[in-house]
């Protein structure tokens, strides 16, 4: 069973998801499960029309505690009131990652994930249901210094103690390759699967994001180890959408 998650990131108006949905026209396959990560606010309008397509729905993060003083957050409790599946953790994006930091170093323990706090939002997730989706991967300069295994291995090691990995996915997101258009070759991507999927043998799935599009996804879902996709930029567009899934 493949999976193919679509990432909207912060794309698409409840409205805008809906005329999404009729576009993608009928992509239900038997042996691909197919989930979109709306923004928080298209999650309830998209929950009927998602389920008339056979499509899960997905969130793109939580915050651990259940309720309370927290301004701005969303629990687990209410993701899985509204029908989410999956939820994401551990994005480049949300850790903080990804391009230029704009605000102080210092100030990232507050604003960004840390492993600790993957860890927490985890825990909060699978007590009510649902099923992470860990991001992993390594920057262009741990790359290129030869940290990539040992980043990843420390990212797989502190986010999941604790938890029972085989009701988690991971995905491998080398963070160079993140809305770039730079996709991981799919050898490579293939290698570091097998890595995470040796440090973490029990997990449900691991999946390959990084510029994915459907001209290079039937290359990478062949890969030994690659269990499918976490797409972003390309989950947008309902034609490229499709022939991704019809690649799995
Ligand atoms: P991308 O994003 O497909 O636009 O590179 C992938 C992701 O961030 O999950």
């Amino acid at each position: 069973m493949k999976l193919i998650a679509g990432n909207w990131k912060m794309n698409l108006t409840p409205e805008e998801g809906l005329a999404f949905l009729s576009a993608l026209g009928n992509v239900s396959r038997q042996d691909v499960t197919v989930a979109l990560f709306p923004s928080f606010v298209s999650l309830a309008p998209l929950r009927e029309a998602a389920g008339a397509r056979n499509i899960r729905l997905g969130a793109q993060d939580v915050f651990w505690k259940p309720s309370g003083a927290f301004t701005g957050s969303v629990s687990a409790p209410m993701l899985a009131a509204v029908g989410v599946e999956y939820c994401i953790v551990g994005h480049s994006e949300t850790r903080g990652r990804f391009g230029k930091l704009e605000i102080e170093a210092s100030q990232l323990p507050y604003f960004s994930e840390t492993n600790e706090t993957c860890r927490l939002k985890m825990e909060a997730l699978l007590a009510n249901g649902i099923t992470p989706i860990l991001c992993v991967g390594e920057t262009l300069a741990e790359r290129e210094s030869g940290a990539t295994e040992a980043t990843i291995a420390k990212q797989l090691k502190e986010g999941l103690a604790g938890i029972d990995t085989s009701k988690v996915v991971v995905a491998y997101e080398p963070v160079w390759a993140i809305g770039t258009g730079n996709t991981c070759a799919s050898d490579e991507a293939g290698r570091v699967c097998r890595f995470i999927r040796s440090e973490v043998p029990q997990v449900k799935a691991v999946l390959y994001g990084g510029s994915v599009k459907a001209s290079n996804a039937a290359e990478l879902f062949a890969q030994d180890g690659i269990d499918g996709g976490l797409v972003g930029g390309a989950s947008l567009v309902p034609d490229e959408f499709a022939r991704i899934i019809e690649s799995a």
